[in-house]
């Protein structure tokens, strides 16, 4: 590594995902000599402490990276990375976007560190981190599919409301009041619903294509069989998902399971005589991924389900795209 002195700039440091990156990467303690936090007008001035220092919030501008950043995690949507992302990436910052603007373009690298690392050195300036539901399921999927070769794969998701931001987390603790909701189109409290991301003409939401395709690019498996239904759940924290995945090669369960526990990034948790599977309240302040459930498939020749659990802000988000940054120190 050279003695350069590094600078990160946190963009959307005031949200959801922002504030658990600045938990993160004061867990971390990265070696980065400066960084900045920006946010929009609104919190321009706001303070923020981190590692026993006060920084004061930025107004992100378009001048903002004039002054040469080495690295610039966005956690501040699509519109946001959309219109900085580009600007940033032109003053040599190596953006990681959390927003989904990016993630399928060609030249944007889809990474998660675990499952495809080789990919961060293909990017011109921006790496796009997956969607939250995305990343914990191609965790455990990546060994599997590199060992059994996957034909087909079922998701069926149970999304904590912390993945619609602060204002999702406020519809479900209203509801509990029994205040109304504002975020979602119906109560979350006490319900389920099959809605995430809006509906696209196909029949599906934007998060289940979302699945579908982050799936494929970040697998290199491109025709990959795949179908999803996602859904928002009564849970603050946490994604939780059933996935149904056949295979086209025979395989001993036993050998999946010592396969999974093998791979970095995952904890099976898999005991079922004393009721020990993944949970969301057990997974919050995790980066790694739980996964538990592990069973045959009885319906086709060679088939399993599994129940994969992570914390969405953290692996689904912050940590992801804090791991992208450390690897790409690492490579430096
Ligand atoms: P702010 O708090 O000033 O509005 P969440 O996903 O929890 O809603 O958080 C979104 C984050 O993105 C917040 O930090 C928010 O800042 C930030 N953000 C939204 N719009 C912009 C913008 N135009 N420029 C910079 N940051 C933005």
């Amino acid at each position: 590594m050279n003695e350069k002195k590094l600078r990160l700039a946190l963009v959307g440091a005031t949200g959801l995902v922002g504030r658990t990156a600045i938990k993160v990467l004061e867990e971390k303690n990265l070696p980065i000599d400066e960084y900045v936090f920006f946010a929009s007008s609104h919190s321009c001035g706001k303070e923020i402490v981190f590692q026993g220092k006060n920084y004061v919030v930025r107004e992100l501008k378009e001048d903002s990276f004039d002054e040469g950043f080495d690295f610039a995690i966005f956690s501040a949507g699509g519109d946001t990375a959309k219109k900085y992302a580009p600007i940033a990436a032109s003053h040599g910052c190596i953006v990681v976007d959390n927003s989904s603007a990016f993630r399928m373009d060609n030249d944007v690298p889809l990474v998660v560190p675990e499952v495809n690392p080789e990919e961060i050195k293909n990017n011109h300036g921006i790496i796009a981190n997956p969607n939250c539901s995305t990343i914990q399921a191609v965790v455990p999927l990546k060994p599997l599919d590199e060992k059994y070769k996957i034909k087909r794969i079922v998701y069926s998701t149970y999304q904590a409301v912390s993945g619609a931001g602060q204002k999702g987390v406020d519809d479900l603790e209203n509801g509990i009041k029994g205040l109304p909701n504002k975020k979602f189109p119906h109560p979350i409290f006490n319900n389920c619903l099959p809605h995430i991301d809006v509906f696209l003409e196909n029949g599906y939401t934007k998060e289940e294509e979302k699945m579908i395709n982050e799936t494929r690019k970040i697998l290199k498996r491109p025709d990959l069989k795949i179908t999803a239904t996602t859904v928002r759940v009564p849970v603050i924290n946490c994604h939780s998902e059933s996935i149904n995945i056949e295979f086209e090669n025979s395989f001993d369960l036993g050998d999946v399971i010592s396969t999974l526990k093998n791979f970095p990034g995952i904890i099976v948790e898999d005991d079922v005589e004393n009721n020990v599977y993944p949970l969301a309240t057990n997974s919050t302040g995790y980066d790694e991924v739980f996964v538990g459930r592990i069973r045959r498939d009885y319906s086709v020749e060679n088939g399993i389900n599994i129940w994969v659990v992570a914390d969405n802000i953290r692996k689904g988000a912050a940590s992801n795209a804090i791991q992208i940054v450390e690897k790409l120190i690492e490579n430096m």
